[in-house]
């Protein structure tokens, strides 16, 4: 990105989603071609924004540029309260969606969904609740191209304003991208708890970390 481009960060607008969307699937899962992992981007998108987007709108940002969203934070006030939402509400339509649109009689969805399983009965995705100390919870993502200019840094900065402002006391999330570790160690965040996740293993041919990042304010 040139240097002299204006980026605006603003909080998200309904116009905003597709691109949101778009930027969700083509980050999804680092180091791996979009589209290799998992076939359809609308199941995908909803699995990765829908609850933040549709059910908690006032808690995303985006940063854009020319009218286009090239960044985005998404996240919740309350992450116990949007796990209540995401099992009772919307895995439930995500099942049928997929359903619908034939998700499961794909072979690479198949194998994607049986690695998940396999990395669940293996225990990989058991994490002490944070929920109570950090009870707010975040993702970013900004779009190839437009890192290393400072919107990282932006996005965070804003959204650590409006929960504060909100009377959150703190905000944890969980990344498989060892190359946003240094990025979020320099913005002040810590490591609460870190692990190992196999089911990327036969795309990457490697296991790769999990990390538990938190801040209080
Ligand atoms: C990780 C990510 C959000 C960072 O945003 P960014 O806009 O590229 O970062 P910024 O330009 O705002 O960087 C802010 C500071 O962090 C530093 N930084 C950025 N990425 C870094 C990295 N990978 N390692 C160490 N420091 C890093 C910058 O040098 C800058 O430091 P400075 O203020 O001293 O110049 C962005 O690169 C991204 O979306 N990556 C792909 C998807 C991803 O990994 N998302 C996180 C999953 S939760």
């Amino acid at each position: 990105m040139d240097k002299l481009t204006p980026v605006s960060i603003r909080g998200f607008l309904p116009r905003d989603r597709e691109d949101l969307r778009r930027i969700s699937c083509q980050t999804a899962f680092p180091g791996i071609k979009p589209g290799e992992v998992f076939s359809d981007n609308e199941v995908l998108a909803d699995a990765l924004t829908i609850y933040f987007t549709d059910h908690e709108p006032q808690s995303c940002f985006v940063a854009v540029t020319d009218n286009r969203v090239v960044g985005y934070i998404i996240g919740t006030k309350d992450a116990s309260a949007m796990e209540h939402i995401n099992g009772k509400n919307i895995f439930p339509r995500l099942i049928r969606k997929a359903l619908r649109r034939g998700v499961f009689l794909n072979i690479s969805n198949l194998k994607f969904i049986f690695y998940c399983l396999r990395s669940a009965c293996r225990g990989e995705f058991f994490m002490p609740d944070f929920s109570k100390k950090f009870p707010a919870m975040l993702h970013i993502n900004i779009e190839s191209g437009y890192r290393q200019a400072g919107l990282g840094a932006r996005l965070i900065k804003t959204y650590e304003a409006y929960l504060r402002e909100q009377g959150v006391s703190g905000v944890h999330f969980g990344t498989l991208s060892e190359e946003a570790k240094g990025f979020f160690l320099k913005m002040g965040f810590t490591i609460l708890a870190q692990g190992r996740r196999s089911y990327l293993k036969p795309y990457l041919g490697k296991e790769v970390n999990f990390y538990v990042f938190g801040k209080q304010f």
